[in-house]
């Protein structure tokens, strides 16, 4: 809190990094709650290179008529027309209220009007799930300006109205988000499958192959998605709750070669669908079909010599490559990787971020 001439600032500033899912969400059951069609799995980035810093303030000195504003990245939001935002701010807020019910010795906050300051280091929309670490830093950082007592579980529910993935970026380590089944969205809720601890040799290679805004957003990708792809009802009903099962215990198992298999096989499924919808969706470029070459090639000398896989690949909904790998390996994936990246030969590649990744714990500044 600071002060100055006019009455106090309350403020409050914290970090989220991002998430890069190993089992996809693709798909709402209810667009307005932003409810799943299947649970989903992530591995939480270290954010010494990819996070989003955002700080949340409040006083009765900031002009009413101005309500509440967010400037991302040095621009300002319209987010008086974002209902995703509202959610979020609307639901914080109700928190905040009940506890000022309940000890009158607390200051009013939540009829204050919020300015919230974020900034990403790393391009947004690019398909390096900015929504995810943005909306989990706009939860947190006013979650801790109110002084909230809610776990990170409870305030994944929140999160996730926001954007779906952002409810995974609220833990470290290892997370599920669980799609639930009840109708108002309240056993939607992100968990933690293991802390950053229980398997902390993971690395993630995070190739940027374009860091322009991608063509399509998720939001409308999965709607389609949804009403089209005659594949997807498999994947949803079936495929993905059976890899949900196996994936948590390849996590619990630390079993690299199962991790990233079903890795890999969640990407090119999520894919699938996505060509299979109409008209179709095809995020992927010759450059990100390279980078799958490349790792095809790192495990098949690994296999041969009878070992297990060595690297995963997975893409979200753009061209960016993130590669998972285990630290022993870091100079037969990374350092392929290195050494191509440097060659010219291969063209398109616009660098890479984030080299040697590790899962986090979430950190608060
Ligand atoms: C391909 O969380 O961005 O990255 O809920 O509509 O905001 P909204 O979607 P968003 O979708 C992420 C999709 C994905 C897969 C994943 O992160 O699980």
């Amino acid at each position: 809190m600071g002060d100055n001439r006019q009455g106090p600032v309350y403020r409050s500033s914290t970090t989220a990094p991002v998430n890069i899912a190993v089992i996809k969400y693709w798909g709402k059951r209810d667009a307005t709650l932003n409810l799943p069609t299947n649970s989903s799995l992530s591995v939480t980035l270290s954010q010494a290179s990819l996070r989003t810093h955002t700080t949340a303030s409040c006083s009765a000195h900031y002009a009413a008529h101005e309500g509440d504003s967010l400037l991302l990245n040095g621009s300002a939001e319209p987010i008086q027309h974002s209902p995703r935002t509202q959610a979020c701010l609307g639901q914080l807020r109700s928190l905040r209220s009940s506890l000022e019910a309940s000890d009158p010795s607390l200051p009013k906050l939540s009829g204050l009007p919020l300015h919230i300051v974020s900034t990403n280091n790393f391009p947004t929309a690019a398909g390096l799930a900015s929504s995810a670490a943005g909306f989990a830093a706009l939860v947190r950082s006013i979650a801790d300006l109110y002084a909230l007592p809610q776990s990170a579980t409870e305030l994944s529910r929140i999160a996730r109205q926001g954007s779906g993935s952002a409810c995974r970026s609220l833990m470290g380590g290892y997370v599920a988000w669980r799609a639930g089944s009840a109708a108002d969205g309240s056993d939607s809720l992100a968990d933690e499958v293991a802390p950053p601890a229980h398997w902390p040799q993971m690395r993630a290679l995070v190739l940027v192959v374009s860091a322009a805004k991608k063509h399509l957003p998720s939001t409308a990708g999965m709607q389609v998605t949804v009403k089209t792809s005659s594949l997807f009802p498999t994947r949803a009903d079936v495929v993905v709750p059976r890899r949900m099962q196996n994936m948590e215990q390849a996590i619990r198992a630390r079993d690299f070669d199962a991790f990233a298999r079903l890795t890999m096989q969640d990407s090119n499924g999520f894919h699938a669908v996505c060509l299979d919808s109409w008209p179709p969706i095809a995020y992927l470029n010759d450059v990100s079909r390279a980078a799958v070459r490349v790792v095809e090639a790192i495990n098949q000398q690994s296999t041969d010599a009878g070992a297990g896989l060595l690297a995963a690949y997975t893409f979200d909904a753009g061209p960016n490559a993130v590669v998972y790998y285990l630290e022993r390996d870091t100079e037969r994936v990374a350092g392929v990787f290195r050494a191509l990246l440097g060659n010219e030969r291969v063209e398109g590649w616009e660098g890479s971020y984030g080299q040697d990744i590790k899962p986090a714990e979430m950190e608060e500044l």
